[in-house]
């Protein structure tokens, strides 16, 4: 049992109606509307490789949050537990993080869960996501801080900045939004957005590397086998260049999250009408790369 004491889901279902001014009694209404964004947006990461993703567009925004947010808090506590980091980098009181795509940060749940068992006396974390697209930012601002109690230790302040950045782009030419000075980089379903251009990708890395102090590059990706591959590549071309210290290959692994749909989800959305089935698992790649340093 991670998360017992409270639901993501519910808690997003409840953020939703106040963002809409959507009152008690037009909540299974609202549900019923969400269907076709979330139907929409299902399809779309079907195969979302090469595609241009609307995360511009507010329905599509909404339907990640209720369809996908909450499913994607706990994977990163797993990885980071599985990955059995030193001491040392908790160490100085203050963890820096970045979050890569990290869009409405469900990643930032996930770490500070982590934090809560693994460094429970850390003063502070400091993480800040990195996204290109702004529309986020009222998530990250203000839903994400809200929801961080109920996952952080009590003894820990957690920050959680906003840049709005590409950062392809952005590590393309002399990035200055603060992204050297990281202790972990984590990317999570960020990849697959990359992955068009997985030469670029790769150079976004190894410069990435060479420009910060970043001692764990952590990735926690959806289940597409092309995705792996590049996981797997990007892997032996940074240990190849000497730039880490061992050349892991991806796995593989499925977690039960532990929260239930709230029953007007249940009763409303995901009804198993047009393939809207409710769902309990995810599976995902993921692989934790050290930085030679
Ligand atoms: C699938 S979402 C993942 C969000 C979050 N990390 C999660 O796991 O739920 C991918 C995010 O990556 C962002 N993104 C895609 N390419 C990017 C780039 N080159 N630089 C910054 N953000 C990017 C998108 O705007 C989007 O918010």
């Amino acid at each position: 049992m991670l998360f017992p004491a409270h639901n993501p889901a519910q808690q997003v279902l409840n953020w939703h109606c106040r963002s809409n001014n959507i009152s008690e009694s037009n909540i299974s209404a609202a549900a019923v509307d969400m269907r076709e964004h979330v139907y929409r947006i299902r399809k779309m990461y079907g195969m979302p490789i090469g595609r241009t993703i609307p995360y511009d567009d507010a329905d599509f925004r909404a339907a990640y949050m209720l369809a996908y947010f909450p499913y994607y808090i706990e994977p990163i506590c797993h990885v980071l537990e599985s990955a059995e980091l030193p001491d040392s980098l908790f160490s100085t009181g203050t963890l820096k993080a970045a979050f890569f795509g990290g869009g409405p940060c469900p990643e930032a749940l996930g770490l500070a869960a982590y934090l809560r068992k693994r460094a429970p006396r850390l003063a502070r974390a400091e993480a800040t996501a990195f996204d290109r697209q702004p529309d986020w930012n009222p998530i990250q601002q203000e839903l994400v801080p809200m929801m961080l109690p109920s996952y952080k230790s009590e003894h820990t302040t957690f920050a959680l900045n906003s840049r709005s950045c590409d950062v392809v782009e952005c590590l393309a030419r002399q990035c200055t939004c603060g992204v050297a000075d990281m202790d972990i980089i984590i990317g999570q379903n960020f990849l697959t957005e990359v992955y068009a251009n997985r030469t670029r990708a790769i150079a976004t890395f190894e410069r990435l590397i060479q420009r910060s102090t970043c001692r764990y590059l952590v990735f926690v990706e959806n289940q597409y086998d092309q995705v792996k591959v590049l996981m797997n590549e990007l892997s032996a071309c940074l240990y190849d260049k000497g730039l880490t210290t061992s050349r892991p290959t991806a796995e593989t692994r499925t977690i039960r999250p532990n929260f239930r749909l709230p029953q007007v989800m249940q009763q409303h959305l995901f009804t198993w009408e047009d393939g809207l089935k409710p769902r309990y698992s995810v599976t995902f790649h993921h692989m934790v790369l050290e930085i030679a340093r």
